[in-house]
């Protein structure tokens, strides 16, 4: 079952007089960012760990047969490292339809690797959300994800290119290194 959030994040905040907004991004929006940007940092959250506990039917997997993408558990003291990137507001209708299973725009604060701080917009996809799918063990979320393709491509390349992208960023993260090494393997 799928929902789409979209006509809903246009309700969460409002952006007007605003020229740019700041998004955090910790997943896809850090290796495929396909919309313009006017800046992009890389930067941290405080309280959040990223977790593969999101079902993918519309770009990793199918209804038929989802895929597992991020989404963000609370974990209190937890850093997590991303992207910031600086946005027109008008880019938020191309996010929001890309976000569009199950995320919700959520605001925080962020901290810039190269020091600062701003509120930027993150987008979350919460536990009551009908493509959520919740923890499974890292062997079996690997098994899952070598397996799931989408219109977006194989599940697999999403968890390599965050890898990757994770490591140029000089990023610690536990599940997500286990993940790759279970995949690695199969
Ligand atoms: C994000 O990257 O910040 C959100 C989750 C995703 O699109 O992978």
């Amino acid at each position: 079952m799928t929902l789409d959030t979209s006509s809903l994040n246009k309700t969460r905040q409002d952006f007007s007089g605003r020229e740019s907004v700041w998004l955090f991004g910790y997943g896809s929006l850090i290796f495929k960012a396909d919309f313009p940007y006017l800046e992009r940092r890389p930067a941290s959250i405080r309280g959040w760990a990223r977790r593969f506990w999101q079902g993918s039917h519309d770009h990793r997997g199918t209804p038929e047969s989802p895929g597992r993408v991020l989404t963000l558990v609370e974990s209190p003291g937890t850093v997590c490292a991303g992207m910031a990137y600086r946005v027109a507001p008008a880019v938020f209708d191309h996010l929001d339809v890309r976000e569009k299973n199950g995320y919700l725009r959520f605001s925080t604060p962020m901290t810039f690797a190269d020091g600062g701080h701003e509120e930027g917009l993150v987008y979350i996809a919460t536990e009551d959300n009908a493509a959520f799918l919740g923890p499974a063990s890292e062997e079996m979320i690997a098994r899952q994800i070598a397996g799931s393709h989408g219109p977006s491509g194989p599940n697999r390349d999403y968890l390599l290119n965050l890898a990757e992208a994770l490591r140029e960023l000089g990023a610690e993260d536990d599940h997500v290194f286990a993940l790759e090494r279970f995949l690695l393997a199969l």
